[in-house]
């Protein structure tokens, strides 16, 4: 059996030199490139590819890696947003993905965020660094005080939704997949809109999927509290990030954290020191004392790596064998 793995970085080779070691009969290639259908080729004779990109996957990119003999395609990711999922059927590629890598690491850093645009860590650093040691304005508000708006209880939004009780704050939640336990506990509201009626912080945790597009607009935004909260640490698209400007601009939304940004793709995870930054919205939305932006590192932990390079390998030595793996993207 033969796996070839795109776009490996430094980071992750750790994990993937353990999981080698762990697998001597497995025949494992890498490369630092993404797929792309130029570096399709690299994988010829490989049984499946294992893969992280932000770029897509396109049907070009399929196209060539199947003409390679490569079967199956292991995401070491949750998010599919980026397949098209029509090529793969059309050249029989099995997928799988890594649902559950580490729901702590993105769920922590949310509910992070939310607490530092609470007690207003920003202004505050920014204040001490200058010397200036008072503690006016910068005043903070409790999470006990807050109804959190938990949108999405997967993995993650449960994960959130439990460190949100130790913090005491008052948890609404929506799906329109309802999981048993939270039910039992009261916790859904039954319409997105009866969460905007009540929330003061809202966080996001559902997936990128075209239904959700621009779900985040000025016509919902509209139906949120005065001086709401919002929290995205799920996928850019689900932010009609111009309708969040405006409303930042005139005060309807207090504080916004995102660590996911519609045009993120060549602009984070790049080192812009000494630079300006080429999108003038990144610059503004950085530039303000109330709106928090990470380059997409909610995920970016040592164990949510780990498991991303082990489940995504495991997932394509389970194709090879002919197995279905836990991890299987049905499409
Ligand atoms: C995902 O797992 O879908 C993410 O968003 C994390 C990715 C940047 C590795």
């Amino acid at each position: 059996t033969k796996i070839f793995a795109y776009g490996i970085r430094d980071d992750e080779k750790p994990a993937l030199q353990a999981w080698e070691a762990a697998h001597p009969e497995i025949e494992v290639d890498f490369t630092g490139e993404l797929l792309t259908p130029e570096t399709a080729e690299l994988a010829n004779g490989a049984d499946g590819a294992v893969v992280y990109q932000q770029l897509d996957y396109t049907r070009a990119s399929l196209e060539a890696l199947a003409a390679g003999g490569v079967k199956s395609l292991s995401l070491r990711n949750v998010g599919t947003d980026n397949i098209d999922f029509d090529a793969a059927r059309e050249f029989g590629f099995k997928i799988s993905n890594v649902p559950v890598y580490s729901p702590n690491a993105i769920a922590e850093h949310s509910i992070i965020q939310m607490s530092r645009l609470l007690r207003r860590t920003k202004p505050l650093d920014a204040k001490i660094a200058n010397h200036d040691l008072r503690w006016a304005p910068t005043i903070g508000r409790e999470m006990r005080m807050q109804t959190v708006g938990v949108i999405g209880t997967g993995h993650i939004g449960q994960v959130s939704i439990n460190i949100l009780k130790g913090f005491g704050a008052k948890v609404i939640a929506f799906d329109p997949y309802q999981n048993a336990q939270l039910a039992a506990e009261g916790l859904y509201v039954d319409t997105l809109d009866e969460l905007y009626a009540q929330a003061d912080v809202i966080s996001l945790y559902v997936p990128g999927v075209a239904a959700n597009h621009h779900m985040i607009n000025a016509d919902s935004i509209a139906k949120m509290k005065d001086g709401v909260i919002i929290v995205n640490c799920s996928r850019g698209n689900l932010v009609d990030i111009d309708a969040v400007i405006a409303s930042l601009d005139s005060g309807k939304i207090s504080d916004f954290a995102m660590d996911v940004y519609e045009n993120e793709v060549g602009l984070f995870n790049e080192d812009w020191s000494g630079k300006e930054f080429p999108d003038a919205k990144i610059a503004d939305l950085i530039a303000r004392p109330n709106v928090l932006v990470t380059p997409h590192t909610a995920f970016y932990t040592t164990k949510a790596v780990e498991e991303m390079v082990h489940q995504s390998f495991d997932a394509a030595v389970a194709f090879a064998a002919g197995q279905t793996p836990e991890t299987v993207v049905e499409y």
